[in-house]
């Protein structure tokens, strides 16, 4: 039996472009997500799992299911449907949401940026690219401050900031050059950062008693063989795809590798002497997302990047597939929990900040079986990434809670609504949004009672 401390934060997450849906609906306005290019037969975010119009029976469930806290995100463009002006209705959804956990005993956990914006910034100024974002984002977080931080304690700056510059159709990157592209990504990036760090600033003289952190894609980076140029490309990975962002993020600045490699190909972002005083800020808490484990090897000149997502393309390393690790349908990586033990460590011993898992889970094409799923894959994976999360603990790693990803069934980052996270399951397929009826898979139940009893077997 592997026991968790009484005040440990069982909970859930979801993200509002991928739940929510309500498009056009509560003076909405066009997010980023809207505008993206869908592939014939996959869902697109406009009804998604219809969360805006099932919330309550959604919270229902979260309550039934025991959760100590939920992990959502406020969608930019309901609350401000052009980035500037403010919408009551879409702060009058959040607030219902927001009672409505309160008074089931849940916590919200609310985060700010979780890849969606108002596309209105995008066309005004090219979003992130572009200084005004950051002035933007900075209103946009005293709103939600000013109306809800009375009631809520603990929030979420910004989600995964790799994944957050990468993918541009939604941050409009919208560079051909691969070398202006790199440039542009890591001044998106920085912007990001300083928008972080002076929201930061302002949340703790804004709440106090609150609590306010960062999110981060982490990475457990291993290196195909032992070859001492492997085992570079491996760091230079993991200093690539998370350090940088995590260090510019919580100490405001690169690491020396980075800092050069940067400066080597002019991509490092431009950064103004006034910014200095906002870069000291840093946030209470990191909040973990792991799903998989990455395996690199040194990059050759003849090596075929062309089929893989952009923050793998590099000249500091390559993705191989890990031989000891299994893919799956959809997890193509294989399945390591041991890669959260590992990768949570690191963190810990190099920045000493509170740790909460926001995002682990199982992604599987579930089928209803007699109007039941039998999701013991996504059980069994669950209970082995806790089995690590438990060993953390009891070498006393301050890891506050746990939030599988996710609560229901969402759309896909990218590949639409046949892969599925949820410990609920959504009646709707990729094409036909159905009744979008929820049904408890089996994870549901088990989940219930690990939490029930705080402890895994
Ligand atoms: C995380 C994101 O990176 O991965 C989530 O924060 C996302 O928004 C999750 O859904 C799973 O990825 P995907 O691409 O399968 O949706």
């Amino acid at each position: 039996m592997k026991q968790f401390p009484k005040n440990f934060l069982w909970g859930a997450s979801t993200s509002a472009f991928q739940v929510e849906g309500g498009y056009g609906e509560g003076g909405r306005g066009i997010a980023n997500s809207d505008m993206r290019f869908i592939p014939e037969g996959q869902a697109d975010f406009k009804i998604a799992s219809n969360h805006y119009h099932h919330f309550k029976e959604d919270v229902a469930l979260m309550k039934e299911l025991g959760l100590k806290v939920y992990r959502f995100s406020f969608l930019w463009s309901r609350i401000m449907p052009d980035g500037h002006k403010v919408n009551e209705e879409g702060l009058h959804f959040y607030d219902q949401l927001i009672d409505e956990l309160i008074n089931q005993g849940i916590e919200p956990l609310p985060t700010l940026y979780h890849f969606e914006m108002p596309y209105h910034l995008i066309e005004e100024f090219g979003g992130w690219r572009d200084r005004r974002c950051v002035d933007a984002y900075v209103a946009y977080a005293k709103v939600c401050f000013e109306r809800f931080g009375k009631k809520v304690k603990n929030w979420i700056t910004i989600n995964e900031q790799m994944c957050a510059t990468t993918p541009d159709d939604m941050n409009g990157n919208l560079e051909k050059d691969d070398d202006k592209r790199h440039q542009v990504l890591y001044q998106m990036s920085y912007h990001m950062t300083l928008a972080e760090k002076i929201t930061i600033g302002l949340f703790h003289k804004m709440i106090a008693d609150g609590h306010i952190g960062h999110v981060v894609a982490m990475q457990s980076v291993y290196p195909a063989t032992s070859d001492p140029l492997d085992v570079q490309a491996a760091m230079n990975a993991q200093d690539e795809l998370m350090w940088s962002f995590l260090d510019l993020s919580i100490q405001g600045s690169y690491s020396q590798h980075f800092t050069s490699y940067l400066k080597k190909h002019g991509w490092y972002p431009e950064m103004l002497e006034e910014d200095q005083k906002y870069l000291r800020e840093h946030p209470d808490f990191i909040g973990v997302n792991y799903y998989s484990s990455l395996t690199v090897r040194a990059k050759r000149k003849d090596d075929d990047t062309s089929h893989m997502p952009p923050f793998f393309i590099s000249d500091q390393f390559y993705v191989v597939r890990n031989t000891k690790l299994k893919p799956t349908e959809w997890m193509h990586f294989g399945i390591d929990p041991e890669g959260l033990y590992m990768g949570m460590r690191a963190i810990y011993d190099r920045y000493h900040l509170p740790m909460i898992i926001t995002e682990n889970g199982m992604a599987y094409s579930d089928m209803l079986e007699d109007g039941h799923i039998h999701d013991v894959y996504r059980i069994d994976y669950l209970e082995k990434h806790l089995a690590q999360v438990a060993r953390l603990v009891d070498e006393g790693y301050p890891v506050l809670g746990y939030c599988p990803w996710s609560f229901v069934d969402l759309v896909s980052t990218h590949e639409g609504f046949g892969k599925r996270y949820g410990l609920v399951y959504v009646n709707r397929t990729n094409t036909d949004p159905m009744d979008c009826k929820r049904i408890k898979k089996d994870s549901f139940y088990w989940y219930q009672n690990v939490i029930k009893d705080g402890c895994i077997s």
